[in-house]
């Protein structure tokens, strides 16, 4: 009958939480243990999540219609960030847009965003949750129509602090939940809160998130590689050596060189890479010592997904990216993620060396 067909009973957002909040009560209960994951017990984590995809939904609108009213090109001559990026009038409003929904949602304590040179600190929020963000990944491209995202990392104040920096330069492994947005053919929402990885998609019609990638796995082994090969005279010679290895048909089981694939935008080469398998890496170089992705907003929420979704995140030297630690909010770290197959030659590679 029709309902085969037209489906009534869509998960969206809203009752995915609530439905996870109810299993990890039932979970916490049984195991009766105070779990580092409580944030999805209070409800407190609803009220945050329910900001962040409003502003998720108002970027993507934004940025649908910036052809039509003339927001595309530069904020201004010479403006720039606090990591030297040239700002577009996209990357304003969208952190603008950022920074008053997590004003908002009242349970946002501090806020680091990629165009914001310092901490943002709430005085009147009384929440517990410190959110980093970049409001929008990709930006270069945004003039082309290429896809290009939003990526937020999320922790918790640590106990019985008000709010400093303290509570910003944290290791990795401390997140709570990540997730990103990308604004492509749809509006995609991909989520953690360290059990697993959820896929959304926003049905513009009735506004909603709804559950489409439920339990998202990295597939195993793919033999697609992205990485910025305009830069491959700025690498050091292991990485060259790397990279040229999964060219060598005679190097593959299959005898078939790996194909590239390179948007530009992080988020849309990320969600390539969760959906199609494969490796995203981008090196430090002679251009960019410390790599040119940053730890708190672009390399810690991607690589909690990726693992969360069963694959590896490390930076050049192996380091698991979840175990480093910035010493300021806009440190940058070497990453390559992706498949645990393709992540483990790599690791292989550099160990050979
Ligand atoms: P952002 O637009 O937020 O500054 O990030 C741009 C980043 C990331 O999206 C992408 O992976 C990388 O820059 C591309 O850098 P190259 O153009 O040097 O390859
Ligand atoms: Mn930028
Ligand atoms: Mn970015
Ligand atoms: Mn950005």
């Amino acid at each position: 009958q029709a309902s085969e067909t037209f489906d009534t009973d869509v998960i969206t957002l809203p009752r995915f939480l609530i439905n996870s909040q109810i299993q990890f009560n039932q979970k916490k209960n049984a195991l009766n243990h105070n779990n580092k994951f409580n944030v999805v017990t209070t409800g407190e984590f609803t009220l945050l999540l329910n900001s962040l995809q409003f502003a998720f939904k108002f970027i993507s609108q934004t940025i649908r219609k910036s052809e039509l009213i003339n927001l595309l090109g530069l904020a201004g001559e010479g403006i720039s960030n606090a990591t030297g990026d040239v700002q577009k009038k996209l990357d304003v409003l969208g952190d603008e847009i950022f920074i008053n929904t997590m004003k908002g949602s009242k349970n946002v304590k501090l806020l680091v965003s990629e165009e914001q040179e310092d901490l943002i600190y709430f005085q009147n929020n009384a929440g517990t949750y410190v959110v980093c963000c970049d409001p929008i990944d990709g930006s270069s491209n945004l003039d082309a129509g290429v896809s290009v995202g939003t990526i937020v990392s999320i922790f918790k104040l640590k106990p019985g602090s008000k709010g400093t920096l303290d509570d910003v330069l944290r290791y990795g492994h401390e997140m709570v939940a990540a997730c990103y947005a990308m604004y492509g053919a749809s509006t995609h929402l991909v989520l953690t809160t360290g059990s697993g990885v959820d896929g959304f998609t926003l049905d513009n019609n009735l506004g909603e998130f709804i559950l489409t990638h439920p339990d998202l796995k990295v597939p195993v082994q793919r033999s697609i590689y992205s990485i910025n090969e305009g830069n491959s005279y700025y690498w050091t010679e292991q990485i060259t050596s790397f990279i040229s290895s999964l060219k060598d048909p005679s190097k593959q089981k299959d005898n078939k060189p790996y194909t590239a694939r390179y948007v530009g935008s992080m988020v849309a080469d990320v969600h390539r890479t969760f959906l199609y398998g494969g490796l995203f890496a981008y090196p430090c170089d002679k251009k960019s010592p410390n790599g040119k992705l940053r730890l708190l907003y672009e390399a810690f929420p991607m690589a909690f997904l990726m693992e969360q979704a069963g694959g590896k995140a490390v930076d050049d030297k192996g380091n698991r990216i979840l175990d480093l630690k910035p010493n300021s909010i806009h440190d940058k770290s070497s990453i390559w993620l992706g498949s645990p197959n393709e992540i483990d030659s790599f690791l292989k590679h550099i160990q050979k060396d």
